[in-house]
């Protein structure tokens, strides 16, 4: 399984900080070729993303869409305006807006369903809000994810990508969660995918303060395919240790990656 790479900026970077940011990036990221590479911008940049990443090995996408095709939703994104704009990626049900928004997990079920109508890779997030066993947080994961992908075919279940971020773990205030709970949880949520899915295609990922110090870590565990990297990433040059992390994982396997 090819590793993903990918962060979203947020509600930070105006279009100008977005082509400076892209601009120190690129060059720091074009030899990497074992592993994929996303940014998620916010809306007003993803015009940005597409003159300036166009032709390169860095993929973007958006952090939210309406699940509606059109129509009178005053102040929103469809699903055909980021495909339009070049989106290959966009991000659903981030913990952030579940929280701030009430985003239900009915609600991240359209717009993950409205996502793959319009031939872009959901990045449905998934986590449990609070700290606790990892057998607990396995169980509402799994739950969380049935509930998410309930409106997507089974054969359609790979082109889903899942994000492990725990509440608890993002942000400011987060702890970024230890590589034995994430591998665990991580291998839960596979071993839900595959049966429903007949197939390993789809990729885990994890995020929540993720730092280059713990990337090996994390990524040196089965069932981990990547990272989703929010604050740590806002400098570029951050992203692209991460990105040669993964690479080199990519190219040596988990188990050496460790030794
Ligand atoms: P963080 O954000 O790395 O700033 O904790 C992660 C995320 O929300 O994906």
């Amino acid at each position: 399984m090819r590793p993903l790479i990918g962060t979203s900026t947020k509600m930070n970077l105006t279009s100008s900080e977005s082509t400076v940011y892209f601009r120190v990036l690129l060059p720091l990221v074009a030899d990497i070729e074992a592993c994929d590479l996303f940014v998620l911008p916010p809306f007003t940049s993803l015009w940005v993303a597409r003159e300036m990443l166009s032709g390169s090995n860095v993929n973007w996408g958006a952090q939210d869409v309406h699940p509606e095709e059109s129509g009178a939703h005053t102040g929103d994104i469809s699903a055909q305006m980021l495909e339009d704009l070049g989106c290959s990626y966009v991000e659903v049900g981030h913990f952030e807006r579940r929280r701030d928004h009430g985003e239900t997990d009915s609600l991240v079920a359209a717009k993950v369903q409205r996502v793959l109508a319009h031939a872009m890779t959901p990045i449905l997030c998934v986590g449990e809000p609070e700290e606790g066993p990892t057998e607990l947080a396995s169980k509402f994961v799994v739950e969380q994810l049935r509930r998410g992908l309930a409106l997507v075919d089974a054969t359609e279940l790979q082109r889903v990508v899942v994000a492990y971020e725990p509440g608890w773990a993002i942000g400011a205030n987060g702890r970024c969660a230890g590589p034995a709970h994430v591998g665990t949880v991580h291998r839960a949520i596979r071993e839900w995918l595959s049966p429903a899915a007949g197939v390993l295609g789809a990729r885990v990922i994890y995020g929540g303060s993720v730092r280059p110090s713990a990337a090996d870590g994390l990524l040196a565990e089965q069932g981990v395919d990547g990272l989703f990297v929010g604050r740590a990433a806002l400098d570029p040059k951050v992203f692209a240790r991460l990105a040669l992390s993964a690479a080199r994982v990519a190219k040596v396997g988990k188990t050496a990656s460790t030794a």
